[in-house]
């Protein structure tokens, strides 16, 4: 079943059919002012942070869903008939509602059709703002004059700390101060206490927002929930709404909404426009300010489209035209734009990650830089040196760091029982890959502190990850568990051993020894690394084989994991790819391993993380346990391990089976079966059902999740085959032999590069040669062209 398609030409995706199986989101705004909207303008909006400064309620996981949002009720003042600019929440029959929603980059526009008035909302933060504009027309379509009264309603919390907004009642209901000052709302809490704007965690202190509406005149309003929707009904029949009429009610205490009343009247044919805005500050300040700038509605337009043109410029750094619709629709825009939102509100904010989870957890934070490094590499150098000061001087990093309240030099150090054994070692794919694009060789000598004392080069933070794995070895040579590695539900125990991490030590002593030999003065690194790997793939060579593919640990009393020998959980998916882009193994054991991967974990909708799954084995050896078969780490496609998969089948050549892997997870692939895969057709997710469930094919959680960035990497390196290099752009795709030919502009270091790919002979991989701007090249690799060059790149691959 379809509901909806995509846009390529603006970079839209179009939802037609309102009833979508679950809220189909998309985000707004920025770090500062960041919100949620879904397809029927559901959502919530926040300042700096989803758990401290949310100041609009959804409630979570409810009946129905998605409720509230940003909702525009419209009520007949002659039939006396109403419903809302989105389908949702008075939800009129859709045979005689239509409706349309354009989610976009960083806006939602959403249209309605009903009783002959045609509504457009386009819903977004202009760059750089502290608030939201909702700019609406409405459109007399039928042949009668029409007078409407229109309310709006957002539902405030009363507390920004989400947490005890919803649920520490015994105060939070006792803090509203709502007050209406020259038709603009003021939504006010704790006034008799200080402001503290640069304290987030401080909940106890007075906090305010207004909402305001331009082009029109407001006649009338609610601030109290209870008045305006009034007892025993919801938000599909408010009471102020089926009246037609506010009663200008001021909640200091209860609930707190934002309920503006006006009329419009519409002449057939004609059409009217108007503007709502919410945002951070005072109503008789900030407000004011806002309602008088854009007393204008050309400017919002302005405002628009600056927003479009700011991130449609970021994700033009890269862009394909393949043989594959699906393939373009994703990596021109909801790829890039799913990696950038994953890069901006890690794991924080969507409509499944309520800010339980603030700040940035090390291993995916790191990991997230990926996707996003040729859009915003300033704003991933900034980040990544964040991250980087979360290490601390033995090597290992931080689980957590706050960016809003990290300290570098003073944060205690964790326990050895806190660490997580792969945390540190992601800084061997994000740091590499930020100096290959950049060129920014210095960058590995810049010094930064440690989060707990000292400091020093980035060179020596990354030598210092290796010498905490090395340091915290077990029994085997490998790297212990601890906490936990990539997987958060391997119960390893401090002296278990996690074959994964040791291959990617092995990655990491092999960019170690690749940097010392391109920064050239670091021979006894070199020494150091060289033996260091030597004595790893020996143990590698020893215990981590299994006789057809890789294990996946040791338990610290020796029970193996991922091993024919268990009954469950006998193959992971993870230290197979991990062995061939380690480089660790052979090629007949990288053959032999990825072709068990196929064999025992591939399906339709991808591959599983493991199997079979764990039934009878006890939650404490595997906590994954506790998810029944086929969910999340116990077997299901736990799709940010896909990209891995996608980038080792492309190192062994397997073209065919490289390009299946990536369409058996692209959403926009499930498009014309999104009832099956039930979240959105334009977003990764962290996991799908697998086949040892009953609702295989099902996906959850989509949006924030390591799948997103990965997919990007693995598809424009591996497959697209563009990767940056220190001395350029390398090429080398592969692809399915059925594409004989695709194109690829790529912005690097400045300069443009068209890269025009032609495949004659149907190979899924190899390059025969390469012409810049006409002539031939030696290798594989476009030398880097002068800043503001336009170059053209033939690539004819045998
Ligand atoms: C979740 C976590 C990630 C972890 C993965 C596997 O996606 O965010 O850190 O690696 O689960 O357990």
């Amino acid at each position: 079943m379809q509901y909806g398609y995509f846009d390529d030409k603006n970079k839209e995706y179009v939802i037609e059919r309102p009833d979508t199986p679950t809220s189909w989101s998309n985000y707004l705004g920025s770090t500062r002012y960041g919100a949620i909207i879904t397809n029927n303008a559901g959502g919530y909006s926040f300042f700096k942070s989803v758990a401290q400064g949310r100041f609009t309620r959804l409630r979570f996981n409810a009946v129905p869903m998605d409720q509230a949002g940003r909702y525009i009720y419209i009520h007949d003042a002659d039939t006396k008939d109403y419903w809302s600019a989105s389908w949702q929440p008075v939800a009129k029959p859709l045979d005689e509602y239509k409706s349309e929603c354009r989610h976009g980059s960083a806006y939602t526009k959403i249209s309605s059709d009903y009783s002959d008035i045609a509504t457009n909302t386009n819903f977004f933060v202009p760059l750089d703002s502290d608030y939201e504009c909702w700019r609406t027309t409405v459109k007399n379509n039928g042949a009668t004059k029409r007078t409407l009264k229109m309310f709006t309603y957002v539902e405030y919390g009363c507390n920004w700390n989400a947490n005890d907004d919803l649920n520490n009642l015994q105060y939070s209901q006792y803090i509203t101060d709502m007050s209406v000052v020259d038709g603009i709302i003021s939504h006010a809490s704790n006034t008799n206490l200080p402001e503290m704007p640069d304290n987030l965690e401080e909940k106890d202190q007075a906090r305010y927002t207004f909402l305001g509406a331009v082009g029109v005149e407001v006649t009338g309003y609610d601030t109290s929930r209870e008045a305006f929707i009034g007892p025993y009904r919801s938000y599909a029949n408010p009471i102020a709404v089926e009246k037609g009429e506010c009663s200008n009610s001021l909640a200091k205490a209860g609930n707190p909404c934002g309920t503006l009343q006006f009329e419009i009247t519409l002449e057939p044919g004609e059409e009217k426009e108007f503007a709502i805005f919410m945002g951070i500050g005072r109503a008789e300040k900030e407000g004011k300010q806002v309602v008088e700038k854009f007393a204008n509605l050309d400017l919002i337009d302005s405002e628009f489209e600056k927003l479009k043109n700011y991130w449609h410029s970021k994700m033009s750094q890269m862009s394909v035209q393949t043989p594959d619709g699906d393939v373009d629709s994703m990596l021109n825009m909801w790829s890039q734009f799913n990696s950038l939102m994953t890069f901006f509100w890690s794991r924080a904010a969507s409509l499944v990650y309520s800010g339980a989870r603030d700040g940035l957890g090390y291993r995916d934070t790191v990991q997230d830089m990926l996707g996003v490094m040729h859009a915003i590499p300033e704003l991933v150098q900034e980040r990544l040196e964040l991250m980087i000061t979360g290490q601390v001087a033995s090597g290992g990093a931080m689980p957590v760091v706050k960016p809003f309240a990290h300290k570098p030099g003073f944060e205690p150090e964790p326990s050895p029982e806190e660490f997580r054994s792969d945390d540190a070692l992601w800084l061997f794919n994000a740091v590499p890959a930020y100096v290959k694009e950049t060129g920014d060789l210095d960058f590995y000598k810049k010094v930064l502190p440690y989060a707990d004392k000292g400091q020093d080069t980035i060179l020596a933070h990354l030598r210092r990850a290796l010498e905490f794995s090395i340091k915290y070895s077990g029994a085997h040579g490998f790297p212990c568990g601890m906490l936990a590695d990539w997987n958060d539900c391997l119960e390893l125990g401090q002296q278990g051993e996690t074959v994964f991490v040791a291959f990617q030590l092995r990655y990491g002593l092999k960019t170690y020894i690749e940097i010392c030999q391109l920064l050239e003065t670091y021979e006894d690194e070199i020494t150091w690394a060289v033996a260091e790997l030597a004595k790893l793939d020996k143990n590698l060579h020893e215990h981590a084989w299994d006789g057809e593919w890789f294990l996946r640990a040791y338990r610290d009393d020796g029970l193996k994991f991922g091993s024919k020998e268990n009954d469950e959980g006998s193959i992971f998916l993870n230290t197979q790819t991990w062995a061939v882009f380690s480089d660790h193994a052979s090629q007949e054991e990288k053959v032999s391993a990825m072709d068990a991967v196929h064999r025992e974990l591939a399906t339709d909708y991808g591959i599983m993380l493991c199997a079979p799954p764990f039934v009878n084995t006890d939650y404490k050896v595997v906590r994954a346990a506790l998810f029944n078969p086929g969910l999340k780490e116990n077997a299901a496609i736990f799709t940010h391990t896909q990209g891995w998969t996608i980038m080792a089948e492309a190192i062994l050549g397997r073209g065919e089976r490289a390009f299946d892997y990536y369409k058996s997870t692209l959403p926009a692939a499930y498009n014309d079966r999104a009832e099956v895969r039930q979240i959105e057709p334009y977003v990764y997710c962290q996991s799908t059902i697998s086949k040892f469930h009953p609702q295989e094919g099902a996906s959850r959680l989509p949006w924030l999740t390591g799948a997103a960035t990965w997919a990007y990497y693995a598809a424009s390196q591996y497959i697209i085959g563009i990767q940056p290099d220190y001395n350029g752009l390398s090429i080398d795709p592969c692809v399915p032999a059925k594409w004989d030919k695709f194109q690829v502009e790529r912005q690097f270091r400045g300069a443009t590069y068209q890269i025009s790919v032609s495949n004659p002979n149907g190979v899924n991989k190899g390059v025969a040669s390469i012409k810049l701007n006409g002539e031939a090249i030696e290798g594989q690799c476009l030398p880097v062209c002068a800043s503001g060059s336009n170059n053209k790149v033939e690539v004819i691959m045998s």
